[in-house]
């Protein structure tokens, strides 16, 4: 009682955060080295705003790679009558991405209907590449196929917060990942 903390669980600590970012850092640019012309910038497209450190993370770890940033804000509603989610907008690109390589780097996937939307959205546009890289895979409520290149963690369910995530607009300034024993779903 009493403790700010006492509601959350430590799932994944600042260190260990590190360490995996930093591996798919190194992931991205073994693998954009191959692809990308001597001239080219790899195209970030971060999702705001849960995306926002997790981006600042990874493109740090990605060795010089070089990268240019565009970001979206979207907001989702479920609908409950269909497995689908009503997407809003309220950010667009600023960037034209026709031809260019571009990988979405978002905080979580759940069901997986924000980023099959954004996905859609993008694709629309012709990029030459579209890849995805998400911090945190949570896959017990997944409602759409969605393939996610680049995955911090796995796990099945709960809500997290921290590290970008938040709980109400809350949290999201943990440097650590943690589960919230109530509220939530
Ligand atoms: P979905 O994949 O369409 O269900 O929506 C994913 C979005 O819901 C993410 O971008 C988050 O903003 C939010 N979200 C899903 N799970 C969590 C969580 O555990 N903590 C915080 N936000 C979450
Ligand atoms: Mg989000």
């Amino acid at each position: 009682m009493g403790s700010r903390m006492s509601n959350k669980t430590l799932l994944y600590t600042a260190e260990q955060i590190a360490a995996r970012v930093g591996q798919l850092g190194s992931d991205i640019k073994a693998d954009y080295e191959k692809i990308l012309d001597p001239e080219e910038q790899l195209l970030a497209v971060g999702v705001l705003n849960g995306a926002f450190i997790f981006m600042a993370d990874l493109l740090r770890a990605v060795g010089g790679l070089p990268v240019e940033v565009d970001f979206v804000r979207l907001s989702s509603y479920q609908d409950r009558d269909s497995s689908s989610a009503e997407v809003v907008m309220t950010k667009n690109l600023e960037k034209e991405i026709k031809g260019r390589h571009v990988l979405v780097i978002e905080d979580i996937a759940d069901c997986g209907l924000t980023l099959a939307w954004l996905l859609e959205f993008l694709k629309k546009r012709r990029p030459a590449s579209l890849k995805v890289a998400v911090a945190v895979d949570k896959r017990a409520r997944r409602e759409t196929v969605v393939g996610l290149d680049y995955v911090g963690f796995k796990l099945e369910d709960g809500f997290l917060v921290g590290y970008g995530l938040d709980y109400a607009e809350r949290y999201r300034n943990l440097a650590d990942i943690y589960q919230m024993e109530t509220g939530g779903h």
